[in-house]
Formats: structure tokens, sequence, C-alpha cells
């Protein structure tokens, strides 16, 4: 593609299930983010999708119009490219919080989907704006989308209603911007309010870097004889520093090692010997987007998704790696989304305070892990890890308890020294 440049940032796509996010990216970007198999039997996006989108501008033209993602602006004369942006796809689908959760830790900023044919809020739009909340994501845009399926007057009553919501939230002062993604109306605009809200991070290029691998896999066909062998792939996002084909690498926690019956985690050594960025091979990436980086590590290691929620970097800089932790607890007041199935006596939605011995999942960065509370106090517990994680001290933790049949997102954590 012409003008392909690496992302320089990564932008969550999240909402309720099915308000429209993958159609907007597809609209923004050109592509169809639901590419895995399973997603488009079940229609739903059940892994983060990524896609790219280059912004571009024509320079003659005025607001919004000279915003566009096509190469021809509307006068026929060649637009000029912005910047490179990159497309988190976040699932809508309630099962999917922890998703969700785990792609919110790469995102530099979000667009909240919200269909203006439903009342405001679905049950994952007020989930996914409080998940945005809890890890500190606030350049956010808001699409009031499908407006092509409404009239004037609902479409005015359903902006009021979004304003509404977002009130006293970290969405309280994002634009909310009218569009239609299936039909692509009002793209420019929204373009225009991504473009003010969500700038590029400054980003230290000195900094020693740092991947959160989100995805890992095998790419070797079955039957690959073993001199042809690819080494394992990482997927994943730096969010910080520079990475070079020939860098060395330390993978953490690593991976399990079993010795007289008792299991513990080897942090992982190995070399980056490709990176592919922006579709394309790179010498060297810098953060935003999705990165690919081949490795040379045993494939059996990376295959499945094994090093997802990982971390990667120079050996000797990664954070310590955690069975246990303390941390410091700040409770929703109550459980957001869909409580219908809550199985609790009185108020279904308030939040009880966390006792020793109950399970909780956690999200520590693009890390998802369950642990068991082996004390709880008030404002802070201790968690036994079923599987360790890699996190600095103060990194922020999404805390979720099992309600009903599902696990539901109660409160917020920061990991103590
Ligand atoms: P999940 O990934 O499953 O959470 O859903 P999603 O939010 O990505 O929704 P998706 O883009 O798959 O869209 C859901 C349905 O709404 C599809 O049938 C789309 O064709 C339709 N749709 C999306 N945007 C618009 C729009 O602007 N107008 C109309 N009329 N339909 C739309």
């Amino acid at each position: 593609m012409a003008g392909t440049q690496q992302p320089e940032v990564n932008i969550g796509l999240v909402g309720h299930v099915d308000h429209g996010k993958t159609t907007l990216v597809q609209a923004l970007s050109g592509s169809w983010t639901d590419q895995h198999s399973e997603e488009m039997k079940r229609g739903i996006s059940i892994r983060l999708g990524y896609a790219d989108a280059t912004f571009r501008h024509c320079p003659d033209l005025d607001e919004p119009e000279r915003y566009t993602v096509e190469q021809e602006c509307a006068d026929g004369s060649p637009s000029e490219p912005l910047r490179t942006v990159s497309f988190v796809d976040a699932p809508g689908h309630e099962t999917l919080m922890a998703t969700m959760l785990s792609g919110a830790s790469l995102m530099d900023g979000a667009v909240l989907v919200v269909s203006a044919n439903e009342p405001v809020p679905q049950p994952q739009t007020e989930e996914h704006l409080m998940a945005l909340d809890i890890i500190g994501i606030d350049n956010i845009v808001i699409a009031q989308n499908k407006v092509d399926l409404v009239d004037a007057e609902q479409a005015r009553r359903n902006y009021e209603e979004i304003q509404e919501f977002v009130s006293g939230t970290v969405a309280e002062d994002a634009p909310v911007v009218p569009v239609s993604a299936g039909q692509e109306v009002n793209l420019d605009l929204l373009i225009q309010a991504i473009e003010e809200e969500i700038p590029t991070p400054e980003r230290d290029p000195e900094t020693d870097p740092r991947m959160h691998v989100a995805r890992s896999f095998d790419i070797n066909k079955p039957g690959t004889t073993a001199e042809n062998l690819a080494g394992g792939v990482l997927g994943g996002s730096l969010i910080r520093g520079e990475l070079e084909v020939g860098d060395d690498l330390e993978i953490r926690p690593g991976r399990e090692v079993e010795e007289g019956g008792q299991t513990e985690y080897v942090p992982i050594q190995t070399t980056v010997r490709s990176l592919q960025a922006g579709g394309a091979d790179a010498e060297r990436v810098t953060p935003g987007g999705l990165l690919g980086v081949g490795t040379g590590l045993d494939p059996s290691l990376t295959k499945g998704d094994a090093l997802a929620g990982q971390i990667a970097g120079p050996p000797g800089s990664l954070p310590p790696i955690w069975e246990q932790f303390t941390m410091d607890v700040d409770l929703l007041d109550r459980v957001v989304g869909n409580v219908e199935d809550a199985s609790q006596e009185g108020d279904a939605a308030a939040v009880d305070e966390i006792s020793t011995g109950e399970p909780l999942m956690m999200t520590v960065g693009t890390a998802t892990t369950v642990g068991a509370v082996t004390s709880a106090r008030s404002g802070e517990c201790e968690v036994k890890l079923k599987r360790p994680v890699s996190a600095e001290p103060g990194s922020k933790i999404a805390i979720n308890r099992r309600i009903g049949a599902r696990w539901r997102l109660i409160g917020l954590g920061t990991l103590r020294e």
C-alpha cells in the first residue's frame, strides 16, 4: 500500500457488542479485523484485532472535509499523509471483558462506539467505559454510530442520553461525533476529532525497549522438517523504546518448569531474528501498532498464545516476577454491565468487600491471571497467583470477581512494592 508507515499510536475501539466497532475500523482502514476463522463463525471479535489506517489531509479544503483516508481529495487533488494509527478492535461480547482489559493496556486512547438506535448505556458500553476509567485512558472520542437508522429527533435524544451517561466519567469532555460506519457518513469529522483528542504520546527512543506480548504463534505448517522450522513468533506492542533485528531479548515470567513436583517459571532468553510492523518487514521498530517479532525460540514454546501476557525486553531490564503480591484496592460502588445473572441477595449490583479465600481474576498489563486471596483488609489484599506475572510495582490491576456465571469488573488494584 502506498505511503504505508509504521503506526505511531494505538487506538482502542470499544463498546457494546454489534454497535459497529469492526465496521468502523473497516471503513477507516479498508481492512476487516475479524480474520480469525472462529470469529467469522461466531461473528464476534474473539481476539484483539488490529488494523492500521493512515489518516490523510487535503490542505486546500476546509475542515472537516480536509480529513480523509482516501488517496484522492474531494476536489481531485492528491491527499497527504498525516499519521498512521493502529486500531485495536476489542471484543464487545460480555464474556470477553478480560480480552478487552488486556488490550486496554496497549491503548493510547480510545473510540467508544455507541449505537444511536438503542437506549444508552448498553451493558458493555458501561463496562468498557469503566475499564477505560480504571486503566486511566482519558483521550476518548465517542462515535455515535448507525445514525442512518434513526431520524433527527431520535438522534438528538440519543445524543443527550450519551452526554448524560458520560457526565462525571473519564469521557465527560469527549466529543460525540454522529457517524454511520456502514454508510461512511461523517468519517472526516471523526478523523478530525481523533487527531485533536488522541495525540501520539511523546516517546523516548533512548529508553530500554519493552514489549507487551498479546499473542504468540508457531508459524510452521504441520510436517515442516526440523532444519526448515522457523523460530517462534511473538505478537504485541512496544510500549517504549526501540527494538532492532539482532537484539537480545528476555521474556518474563518465561516458561513453566517442573522439578520434583514443584513448578516454577524461568525467564526465556532469545534474540530478535526478524521484525514486522505495519504489515511489512522492518529492521527497527518503534512503539505503535502490532509487531510481529521472529525469535530463535523453539516454536513449541510460542504456539497457541502460550506466551500471551508476558513481557519482553533487553535481558536484565524487565520488572520482577510475582507469584503473589499485595495490592491496594479501590472497589467500584456497584457492578457495572448486565447483572441479571448475579446471584446475590438484595442489591444485586452492590460490590461487597473482598474476602479471604475468594478467587479473583486480575488483568495486569496484557496478562490475565487468576489468584486466591490469602489475606484481605479494607483497602488492600494479598493474592497468590496461579500463574505469575512480570510487572512494575505501581502497575494498575483490573480486579474481577465471579458473580453468577461470569467474571465482573469490581475494582482497581495497584501493585505494592
Ligand atoms: P463485536 O465485534 O461483535 O463486538 O461487534 P462490533 O461492534 O464490531 O459490530 P460490527 O461492526 O460487527 O457491526 C454489527 C452489525 O451492525 C453489522 O451487521 C453491521 O453491518 C451493522 N452496522 C455497523 N455499522 C452500521 C451503521 O453505521 N449503520 C447500519 N445501518 N448498520 C451498521
